[in-house]
């Protein structure tokens, strides 16, 4: 594998599953395939899961990580072409990422949709210049419009906990009072085209989805309906996507927040949800410490997932 930036670089994904299963019960078996190699974890965004659980995957595979919040001690980076750079960005990114090339193995970047321009968020402008400018393998720690870490984790997460076959997995969208970009919903939804389960995704109108990300899932408007014989509830907030609307908060309706009489609708399912999760927003306290909660788990699979995908890319 050269880059890492969207699930479905996984390939199969249940070769990739039975892959991170192996790295699950052999956590030290590859040290040599690291050793002497360089992680640089590149962050224009705050992070506690990704930021850790990737660090100790590289640390697993026998890395030395150097991490560098680029809001926190860096020069400001310039990241548009042909600004006369007379403001508070001393140094622009097309030098920067070489640079930083030099000084590691691989890469991996965290940079949010900033809900500016579309196009720009859609089109991973920050991502794809690392990718053509580092010289280096590049692995997306959530960019603008998918984060394929937590989905790899979720889907081996719910692999570990499906009782079926075929598990009826429903994403619901539930209320935030900030704009959330819609990386993680994208990449569930790519990730669940992976798999053979059944997938349904619900949200009020006004935040549909890329379609390119939706693909033939089933969307249902009606919450209770959606959750109706779910075996896993996954809870996420995104802002809207479509037109003038994009990046907007459309609603706060908490009538959306997973509480103990939507989870009664469900056919006992795991509650889900990437984290960090605004308690009796997204998910009601009880929900969230109620034994069908896997937030923990799930969390902790973040480790299996990166480390696998990390072995990949040492891999080449
Ligand atoms: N789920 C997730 O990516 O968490 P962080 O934002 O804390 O890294």
């Amino acid at each position: 594998m050269k880059n890492f930036t969207s699930i479905l670089q996984l390939g199969n994904i249940n070769e990739a599953v039975r892959k991170a299963e192996y790295v699950k019960a052999n956590p030290f078996a590859d040290q040599e395939l690291g050793r002497n190699r360089t992680l640089l974890m590149l962050f224009f965004n705050s992070s506690l899961r990704t930021r850790l659980s990737t660090q100790k995957a590289a640390m697993n595979l026998g890395m030395n990580v150097m991490v560098l919040d680029v809001n926190q001690g860096a020069w400001k980076l310039e990241t548009e072409r042909g600004v006369v750079m007379d403001g508070d960005r001393p140094e622009h990114l097309l030098e920067a990422i070489p640079v930083m090339g030099c000084y590691c193995d691989v890469i991996g970047v965290r940079s949010f949709a900033k809900f500016e321009s579309k196009a720009d968020d859609y089109g991973e402008k920050i991502l794809e210049q690392f990718i053509k400018y580092s010289g280096k393998p590049v692995f997306s720690m959530e960019a603008a419009t998918r984060h394929p870490l937590q989905t790899f984790a979720d889907i081996i997460t719910i692999e570990e906990y499906r009782k079926k076959e075929r598990p009826k997995v429903v994403m619901t969208w539930a209320p935030h009072p900030k704009a959330l970009p819609q990386a993680v919903p994208n990449s569930f939804a790519e990730g669940m085209q992976m798999t053979g389960y059944e997938f349904v995704i619900t949200h009020p109108h006004g935040y549909e989805l890329d379609p390119k990300f939706v693909g033939n899932a089933k969307v249902e408007y009606d919450q209770d309906k959606a959750l109706e014989g779910a075996d896993f509830v996954y809870a996420k907030n995104w802002s809207a996507y479509e037109g003038e609307n994009y990046g907007k908060v459309l609603s706060m309706d908490r009538s959306w927040t997973v509480d103990s009489r939507k989870m009664a609708l469900t056919d006992n399912a795991y509650f889900m949800h990437c984290l960090p999760v605004r308690r009796n927003m997204i998910v009601t306290d009880d929900v969230i410490e109620s034994p069908q909660s896997i937030v923990i788990p799930e969390a902790a699979n973040r480790v299996v997932s990166a480390q696998t995908v990390l072995k990949e890319l040492l891999k080449g």
